[in-house]
C-alpha cells in the first residue's frame, strides 16, 4: 500500500514535470540547459521506479528460494501458549524467549542460542518467537549511513534449517539455478531476524583426517553468514554442546556466532516420547 502510494506520488511528480515542460515549451521559454535538467530528473525517477519493481520481484524470488526450507508441518502452530514446559530449565527457556520477543528492537540486536536434547522444543520456541514478532505491524529502523529513521511495515524474518541452507547454496552453483549464491547470502544478511535451525547439522562428523575436505566449504559459508549477521538478530537452535560446535567451526566462526548471543540450555526428555516412558 505504502509502495503503491509512493509509486503514485512519483507518477504524480513525473506528470507535473511533463506538464511544466510542455507549458514552458509552448511559451518557447525553456533553455537547453533547463530542458536537459528536466529530462534528467524524469530519467532518474524512471530508474528509481524500475529499481523498486526489480526489488519487489527479487523478494518474490527469494521467498521461492526459501519456501521449502520453512517451518515444517509439526511446528506450524507452535506458539508460546501451546508450549508446555516440563522442567525448570524449560520454564526458564520459555520465559527468556518471551522476554526476547517482547524486547525485540531492530536497533538493539540480541541473539540467542537454544541448545540441548533432541525433541525438547528448541525449534518450537524459535517459531513461537517469530509468531509473536509477526504480530508487530510497524517497525522503526535507523539507517545509520543516512542518519534517518525509517518506518517499515513488518519486519522480515527467515527460519531455515542449516543443513538445507547449505544444500541451497551448493545448488546455486548449478548452471540452471534460478538464484545465485550472492542472492542467497544477501537475503540472509538482510533479514531482521534469522533463525538458523539445527545449527551444526550441516557438518559431517567424519574422522579428523577427512574433516576439512568434507566440511571446509560449509564452515567457510557459515563464517560468512555469521560475520554478516554481527549487529543483527539471530536465533540458533542446536543439538550440539558448545565444545562440539567449537570443534566443528573453529574459534574464528564460533566466536563470531557467539557475539552478543545468550546461551539457553534445554535438557530433559524428548517431548514426543512422554507417553512411552511412563
Ligand atoms: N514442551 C513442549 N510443549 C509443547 N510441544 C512441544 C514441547 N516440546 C516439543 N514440542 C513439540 O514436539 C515437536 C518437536 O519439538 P521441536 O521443537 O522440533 O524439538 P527440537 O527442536 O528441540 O528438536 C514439535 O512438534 C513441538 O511442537
Ligand atoms: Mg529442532
Amino acid at each position: 500500500m505504502e509502495e503503491m502510494k509512493s509509486n503514485r506520488s512519483n507518477l504524480q511528480s513525473a506528470t507535473n514535470i511533463i506538464s511544466e515542460l510542455q507549458a514552458r515549451m509552448a511559451k518557447h521559454s525553456l533553455s537547453d540547459a533547463e530542458e536537459k535538467q528536466i529530462r534528467e530528473r524524469i530519467e532518474a525517477e524512471d530508474r528509481e521506479l524500475a529499481e523498486k519493481a526489480r526489488k519487489a520481484d527479487q523478494n518474490i524470488l527469494m521467498s521461492k528460494v526459501f519456501s521449502q526450507s520453512m517451518v515444517n508441518k509439526k511446528l506450524e502452530n507452535a506458539c508460546f501458549d501451546n508450549y508446555e514446559p516440563e522442567t525448570e530449565e524449560a520454564k526458564r527457556a520459555l520465559e527468556i524467549c518471551k522476554k526476547y520477543a517482547t524486547n525485540f528492537k531492530v536497533s538493539n540486536p540480541q541473539s540467542i542460542m537454544l541448545y540441548g536434547t533432541f525433541g525438547i522444543g528448541k525449534s518450537h520456541l524459535a517459531v513461537a518467537i517469530m509468531r509473536e514478532l509477526s504480530k508487530i505491524d510497524l517497525v522503526v529502523k535507523r539507517d545509520e549511513s543516512r542518519n534517518v529513521v525509517l518506518k517499515t511495515r513488518k519486519m522480515s524474518m527467515l527460519f531455515i534449517n542449516t543443513a538445507k541452507l547449505l544444500t541451497k547454496i551448493r545448488s546455486s552453483f548449478n548452471a540452471d539455478s534460478e538464484f545465485s549464491e550472492d542472492k542467497v547470502l544477501q537475503e540472509l544478511e538482510d533479514v531482521d531476524l534469522l533463525v538458523l535451525d539445527d545449527f551444526g547439522s550441516e557438518i559431517k562428523d567424519v574422522k579428523p583426517a577427512d574433516f576439512n575436505t568434507k566440511n571446509g566449504f560449509a564452515i567457510e559459508k557459515i563464517f560468512e553468514i555469521v560475520e554478516s549477521r554481527v549487529g543483527k538478530h539471530t536465533i540458533f537452535t542446536t543439538n550440539y554442546d558448545v565444545d562440539t560446535l567449537f570443534r566443528y567451526y573453529g574459534e574464528r566462526s564460533f566466536s563470531r556466532a557467539m557475539e552478543d548471543t545468550t546461551l539457553i540450555q534445554m535438557t530433559g526428555r524428548n517431548y514426543r516420547l512422554r507417553g512411552f516412558e511412563k
